[in-house]
């Protein structure tokens, strides 16, 4: 089937996962019951990339911001999290599914910590898609940690190259993301993947992140079929660093 070429499919999908608060206030319900129907739509979505042949699926589940958020969704958030990390453990090894997180986790409790590690560390062999949360993650934040760690390795100026800087970023030797979706009608970034998405593909829709399902999916991988990517260049070029 065409739409399910591994040719022109992106192979590194990233997600700004919002709207689960509205999600639930629509209901009248309490915010909480928005994330965690948030997270039961991650574990659709996982499935539906895998079966898609997607190679990297990075969602931004806690932003360095969400930190400012009540005390009482934090830890509730927390605590999804930590039920995720352990619940999931037996499909990502059924699946093949490799486990990583990308931000500065040693802000996250240490007990979310461990069970993040844990997961991390058993699915570390798994050869097929590669599930990455960004928690507590910014961008601004994760360049600078790379900037430091590069003063810390004393490169020389001249060794400075963007390649060689992507190196010391959370997404050090992974491909960089084709393309981002954002969910609830948010038009922005939000500090997510800034150095990463240079050249990243860009798909907004209304849909509320717990609504957001297979048919969304297909409709963006669509729509990223039908764009053309030229990396700056006048014909499409194949560059090496974001191959
Ligand atoms: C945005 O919705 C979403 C988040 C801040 C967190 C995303 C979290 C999940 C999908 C659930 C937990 C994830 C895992 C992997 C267990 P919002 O609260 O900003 O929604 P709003 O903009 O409608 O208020």
């Amino acid at each position: 089937m065409e739409s399910n070429s591994p040719k022109n499919l992106p192979r590194h999908v990233a997600i700004i996962m919002d709207g689960n608060g509205r999600w639930a206030a629509a209901r009248g319900w309490p915010r909480i019951l928005g994330h965690r129907e948030g997270a039961r739509n991650v574990r659709r979505m996982t499935t539906a990339c895998q079966d898609r042949g997607i190679k990297i699926l990075t969602l931004y589940a806690f932003s360095a911001e969400n930190w400012t958020r009540p005390t009482r969704e934090i830890s509730m958030l927390m605590q999804l999290l930590k039920i995720y990390a352990v619940r999931e453990r037996t499909t990502f090894m059924k699946n093949q599914i490799r486990f990583q997180v990308i931000g500065d986790t040693s802000k996250l409790p240490s007990e979310i910590q461990k069970v993040l590690k844990d997961t991390i560390e058993m699915t570390a062999s798994n050869k097929g898609l590669i599930l990455q949360l960004a928690l507590s993650y910014g961008g601004r934040d994760e360049i600078l940690r790379a900037v430091k760690a590069m003063i810390d390795a004393k490169l020389e100026s001249e060794a400075v190259t963007e390649e060689n800087f992507s190196k010391f970023l959370d997404t050090s030797g992974q491909i960089e993301p084709d393309l981002i979706i954002r969910t609830s009608g948010e038009l922005r970034l939000s500090n997510f993947l800034i150095w990463q998405s240079a050249y990243s593909e860009f798909y907004f829709t209304d849909t509320l992140w717990p609504d957001f399902n297979e048919a969304e999916l297909d409709a963006a991988f669509a729509d990223f079929r039908g764009r053309q990517r030229r990396f700056g260049a006048v014909d499409l070029i194949a560059k090496p660093h974001l191959n």
